[in-house]
This record gives C-alpha cells, sequence and structure tokens, in this order.
C-alpha cells in the first residue's frame, strides 16, 4: 500500500487542473502487480476533463492489464476524496466487489472503503440477460 500512495502522491503533482485548481492522483495495482497511475485532466471545456481514476484505469487497459486488485486516490482536501458516481462505475469494471480503495488526503487522513461499499447495487452486465 505504500507503493500505491508514493504513486498517488506523485502522479498528483502532475495533474492539469487550473481550473477546479483541485489536483487528483490515483495508482492501481493490477493483477500482475504492476502499478498503473492516472492525474485529472481538466479542459477549458469544462466537460471534457477527466479525473485522476479513468486516467489510471486507462494506463492499465493500454499495457493490458485489465483487473484491479487494489486502489489508492490522494486529493489535497480536508477530507478523503471519494471517486465520482462515473468512477466507481468505472473501477467496478475492472475490480471485484470486494476490492479495497483508500481515498486519502495529502496530509495523511485515509479512509478505506470497498468497491460494493462504494457502488452498491451497481449495474453490470447479468442486468443485461435475456432482454428481448
Ligand atoms: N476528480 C478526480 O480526478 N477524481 C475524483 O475522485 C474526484 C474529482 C477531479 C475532477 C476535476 O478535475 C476535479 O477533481 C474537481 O472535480
Amino acid at each position: 500500500m505504500d507503493e500505491l500512495k508514493a504513486a498517488a502522491l506523485k502522479v498528483r503533482e502532475n495533474a492539469h487542473a487550473p481550473y477546479s485548481n483541485f489536483k487528483v492522483g490515483a495508482a492501481l495495482r493490477a493483477e500482475d502487480g504492476t502499478v498503473f497511475v492516472g492525474c485529472n485532466v481538466e479542459n477549458v471545456a469544462y466537460p471534457e476533463g477527466t479525473c485522476a481514476e479513468a486516467g489510471a484505469i486507462a494506463a492499465m487497459v493500454a499495457a493490458g492489464q485489465n483487473r484491479i486488485t487494489e486502489a489508492y486516490v490522494v486529493a489535497g482536501s480536508p477530507m478523503p476524496v471519494t471517486p465520482c458516481g462515473g468512477c466507481r462505475q468505472k473501477l467496478a469494471e475492472f475490480g471485484a466487489g470486494d476490492v479495497r480503495v483508500t481515498m486519502a488526503t495529502t496530509g495523511g487522513v485515509e479512509q478505506v472503503m470497498t468497491l460494493a461499499e462504494l457502488l452498491p447495487g451497481a449495474f453490470g452486465a447479468a442486468h443485461m440477460d435475456g432482454d428481448a
């Protein structure tokens, strides 16, 4: 977990967040042990910005990995930053319900939740079974 924390803190420095001034770093461990990182990348056309988690997931998939075993997200917030709704769904695509997501502040406060806790009642492939 220290490795993920260090990676998330480091990549957070690269965030492009001139509009919100809220830098976020994310680090994911894939099934083969590799750590992938991402930061938020904002855009002057605001809705085009992407979250740190989405960047890390894209890097993982581009590298040929598609299972997350643990995740760490950090921001300079007073309380641990929780992934947005869209990122919860993105994380759930690649991680089992028992995957632990550590949410942290740069000041050292941490909160751990599982993906199942972050996205109860998640929409999944089973919902599309038997559609007529
Ligand atoms: N943001 C993330 O990158 N991840 C989160 O978990 C929460 C929010 C970003 C999106 C936007 O660039 C900025 O934080 C403010 O919402």
